[in-house]
């Protein structure tokens, strides 16, 4: 049975005041043993954020592939696992866009990650012209390929997968259940081709992009959907709460 993950980034907001008021929200949500909740804060704010959370995993936003040197405001995998972090966002979407991080930096990435037993949480997804022009499928493919089917099984097995087409973050136009189902689908038949069926039964592969309240229990019931990566809904605690629990419901039922 694969993991069925709620997942907050919390992106570049929030204060430190705000930020450990929500985590304490959140670590008092009632969390069924059925699902595994993160969130992604800001950095700054991760050592506080996981010293407060008991049943929530935290992680970081980013990382870079070394583990020291000569990097002026980097934050290596190697400092995360010290500082106690469970997990890792590989591969955002606006870290490809803003920073220009590119497939082969993501592959550095995620091999650093799992040297050091982060759990990575790699992300995928197309922009709108790509998905307008209908090579979404193979956009997507050649980014896990150059990425991250160069790893073993027994490495692959540890990391969680995110489908978060571009044109559906922050933007309010949410993948219809029908393009997530498709997009999912073919992503756990390419880890069946990599990997052979039971690795890829185990892949958990979570939808983001404008996942809310409202959205979530029918894109949460997608066959191949396995949770959220939530963005601006995982900033309000009422919203998040809802989100956990249509995920726990979704698995229940
Ligand atoms: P939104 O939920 O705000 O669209 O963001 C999704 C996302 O980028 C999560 O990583």
């Amino acid at each position: 049975m694969r993991s069925k993950i709620v997942a907050g980034n919390w992106k570049m907001n929030l204060s430190q005041t705000e930020a450990k008021a929500l985590c304490k929200e959140v670590n008092k949500l009632n969390i069924g043993s059925e699902i595994e909740v993160y969130i992604f804060p800001p950095m700054l704010y991760a050592s506080d954020c996981k010293a407060i959370s008991t049943r929530v995993k935290v992680g970081a936003q980013n990382a870079h592939p070394k583990d020291q040197g000569a990097f002026t405001g980097e934050v290596s995998m190697w400092q995360l696992k010290e500082a106690g972090m469970d997990a890792v966002l590989i591969g955002h979407s606006e870290r490809r866009e803003y920073f220009q991080e590119d497939n082969a930096l993501l592959k550095q990435k995620l091999d650093s990650a799992l040297a050091h037993g982060i759990r990575p949480f790699f992300c995928c997804g197309e922009p709108l012209g790509i998905r307008q022009d209908n090579s979404f499928l193979s956009y997507v493919k050649n980014q896990l390929e150059e990425s991250v089917f160069h790893l073993s099984a027994a490495e692959f097995e540890k990391v969680v997968l995110a489908y978060e087409p571009i044109w559906a973050i922050g933007t309010g136009q949410t993948a219809s259940t029908e393009q997530a189902e498709e997009m999912h689908a073919a992503i756990r038949s390419w880890v069946g081709e990599k990997y052979g069926k039971e690795t890829a039964e185990k892949t958990s592969i979570l939808y983001g992009g404008s996942c809310n309240p409202s959205n979530a229990q029918a894109l949460f019931a997608c066959e191949n959907v396995d949770g959220g990566l939530i963005g601006g809904a995982s900033l309000k605690a009422a919203d998040f709460s809802v989100l956990v629990a249509e995920g726990t419901w979704t698995i229940l039922n």
